[in-house]
């Protein structure tokens, strides 16, 4: 579905923020993204949802090179992927419905069925009570909740999400670490950039851990630790 061949992005003519990174996911998997604050998870989700392109290497999606498409068919591509961004990035002055609505206004579904299906989303991450309220007027976790029902409503083949629940209680938390692995059951392959212990202990997804800029790749299913390549 992606695939990362000695991938480095740099910031202007600032340093490696990543270097030489290479791996793929398949369709279907889940993985967390892990690594202290710095170490360029950012970056990683920045270039898995074709929001910047590498600096060096080849980042491939849904089978195409994206280093050979231009900003259209980028676009188009970026149409199946889902993103919770770290810091939210949902219209301020838009309610929270309205905000989940957006993706499916877009793609010219029905109104009455974005009613039905926006509506179902935002009960279900808890949030049937504040529908029609400005996302300023939200508390930090109920905001970033209204970014995962933004970034599932459209069913996206893959999902990305930075630091989903930094902002929740333990308990939602978990919930919403359920909704992410009830999507997977079904099919969307999944990337969640955490810091979470609790999150990591409990669910036993291949890690992808940066440090410092590389990338190694941990299973614990396998307990096996394999070092991606370095720069040579
Ligand atoms: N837009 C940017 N311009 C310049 N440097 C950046 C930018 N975004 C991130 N960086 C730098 O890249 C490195 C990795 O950052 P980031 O990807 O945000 O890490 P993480 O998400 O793991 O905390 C840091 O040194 C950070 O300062
Ligand atoms: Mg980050």
């Amino acid at each position: 579905m992606i695939k990362f061949e000695h991938v480095g992005l740099r910031y202007g003519i600032g340093p490696e923020v990543l270097s030489d990174i290479s791996f793929t996911l398949a369709p279907g998997s889940f993985h967390f993204l892990c690594g202290p604050s710095g170490a360029g998870k950012t970056s990683l989700m920045s270039l898995l949802y074709l929001g910047r392109r590498p600096t060096r290497g080849m980042v491939e999606a849904f089978g195409h090179n994206t280093n050979l498409l231009d900003r259209v068919a980028l676009s188009e591509e970026r149409r199946k992927i889902g993103v919770v961004f770290q810091d939210f990035r949902l219209l301020p002055h838009m309610s929270a419905f309205d905000n989940v609505a957006l993706p499916l206004r877009i793609n010219d579904v029905p109104e009455k069925k974005i009613k039905d299906h926006v509506e179902e989303l935002l009960d279900w991450v808890g949030l049937g009570d504040s529908m029609h309220r400005l996302p300023p007027t939200l508390s930090g976790g109920q905001q970033q909740r209204i970014a995962v029902a933004r970034a599932v409503i459209t069913n996206p083949r893959l999902l990305l999400a930075d630091e989903p629940t930094g902002n929740l209680d333990d308990e939602i938390g978990m919930k919403l670490m359920g909704l992410f692995e009830q999507l997977n059951k079904m099919g969307t392959t999944i990337v969640i950039a955490t810091h979470s212990l609790q999150i990591l202990e409990r669910l036993p997804h291949p890690r992808l851990i940066l440090e410092s800029g590389h990338l190694k790749v941990f299973d614990p299913a396998t307990s096996s630790s394999v070092e991606a390549a370095h720069v040579v």
